[in-house]
C-alpha cells in the first residue's frame, strides 16, 4: 500500500501546475502549489501515507461537515433540515443566486457557504468561545490529534476579506432565515474554516465517518450512526459543489473539499482518506488531489456505486 501511495503522489504531483492557489483569502497564497500528500486510515487502525501528509493547512469548507454534525447533534435533524435543504446546486460554493431566485427560505445545502453559515449558527453554546471549543474538541477526538487549533493568520485574513460571506449572511438575515448576531455567526464560521489539520488528520476523521461514528482506535462513539449516514449522503451529492456529479462518477466516494487544498473522503465500512494539494481547479477543489483520488479509487475499487 505504501508503494501504491508513493507512486500515485509521484504520478499526479504535476497536476498542481494546472491549478491555482485560492487568492480571495490572501493568507492561503503562502501554500506551495506543488505539494501533494495522501493518507489512508483503515477501520482496523492501520495507517498508510505518502507525500506531504504532515504539512498542516486550514480545513476551510471541510469544516462544514463538522458544523453540520454538531448542528444536528444540538438540534436534531428535523430542525436543521427545516432551515437548510439537501439539494445539489450547479451554482458555485459562494453563490447567492439560488437564495434570491429559487428558494428564498432555505439555502440549497449545508456544503455551500450560505448553508454552512446557517448550520454553524445552529451550534449551541452560551458564548462564541464555547462554540469554538466544541468544534475544536470534536476535531481533536476525530483526528486523535491533541494539537488541533486555529490558524490565526488565516482566520484574520478571511475575516478582513470575507465580504461575500458577509453578503450571504446579511441577505439571509433580510429574508428572515438567519437569526442572531450576524457578525458573531460569521466570526464563528471564519474560525471553523481556519482550523488547521494535515492529511493524516483528515483520514482519521474519514475513518470515524466510515465506521458509522465509532472511533476505530478507541471504540468510543463520537457521532450518531444516522447522522453519519446523512452527512455521507450530503458529501456524495454536494461535497464537491458543482463538480459533485462528475466526482461521483469518477471516484464514487463521499468526500468534502476545502479551498485550503484538503479533501476528506470516507469509504463506508472500509477507510478514511485525507488528501492535500493546495492548487485548485475552477470549482475550488484540489486539482491534483482529485486526480490522485481517481487513480486510488480505481486501484482499490473504492466506488460505493
Ligand atoms: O467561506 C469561504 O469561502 C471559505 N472559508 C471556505 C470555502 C471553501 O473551502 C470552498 N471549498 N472548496
Amino acid at each position: 500500500m505504501f508503494n501504491l501511495l508513493e507512486n500515485l503522489v509521484y504520478k499526479n504531483k504535476d497536476y498542481g501546475k494546472e491549478g491555482k492557489l485560492a487568492s480571495y483569502i490572501p493568507a492561503l497564497l503562502k501554500a506551495d502549489p506543488n505539494d501533494l500528500g495522501v493518507a489512508i486510515v483503515k477501520l482496523d487502525g492501520t495507517e498508510y501515507f505518502a507525500g506531504e501528509c504532515d504539512k498542516t493547512f486550514t480545513i476551510q469548507s471541510i469544516s462544514k461537515v463538522v458544523g453540520l454534525i454538531l448542528a444536528i447533534d444540538d438540534n436534531g435533524k428535523e430542525v436543521v433540515f427545516d432551515k437548510v435543504n439537501v439539494e445539489p446546486t450547479d451554482a458555485g460554493f459562494n453563490s447567492i443566486v439560488n437564495l434570491e431566485v429559487k428558494d428564498t427560505k432555505r439555502p440549497y445545502n449545508p456544503m455551500i457557504n450560505a448553508g454552512a453559515i446557517l448550520t454553524t449558527s445552529l451550534i449551541k453554546g452560551e458564548t462564541e468561545e464555547e462554540k469554538v471549543g466544541k468544534l475544536i474538541t470534536f476535531m481533536k477526538k476525530a483526528t486523535n490529534n491533541p494539537n488541533i487549533s486555529i490558524n490565526e493568520e488565516v482566520y484574520v485574513s478571511e475575516k478582513l476579506t470575507g465580504d461575500r460571506n458577509r453578503a450571504l449572511a446579511y441577505f439571509m438575515k433580510s429574508n428572515g432565515i438567519l437569526n442572531g448576531n450576524i457578525e458573531e455567526i460569521l466570526d464563528l464560521y471564519f474560525r471553523q474554516c481556519s482550523i488547521e489539520a494535515n492529511a493524516k488528520d483528515l483520514a482519521r476523521l474519514g475513518a470515524v465517518l466510515a465506521n458509522d461514528g465509532i472511533i476505530p482506535w478507541s471504540g468510543e462513539k463520537l457521532i450518531e450512526k444516522d447522522t453519519c449516514r446523512i452527512v455521507k449522503t450530503i458529501m456524495t451529492t454536494c461535497g464537491m459543489y458543482d463538480a459533485s456529479g462528475k466526482f461521483a462518477v469518477r471516484i464514487g466516494v463521499p468526500s468534502k473539499s476545502g479551498v485550503g487544498g484538503g479533501i476528506l473522503s470516507s469509504v463506508p465500512k472500509r477507510m478514511g482518506i485525507g488528501v492535500y494539494g493546495p492548487a485548485l481547479d475552477e470549482q475550488g477543489n484540489s486539482i491534483a488531489g482529485i486526480k490522485l483520488l481517481q487513480d486510488l479509487s480505481k486501484e482499490l475499487d473504492l466506488s460505493i456505486f
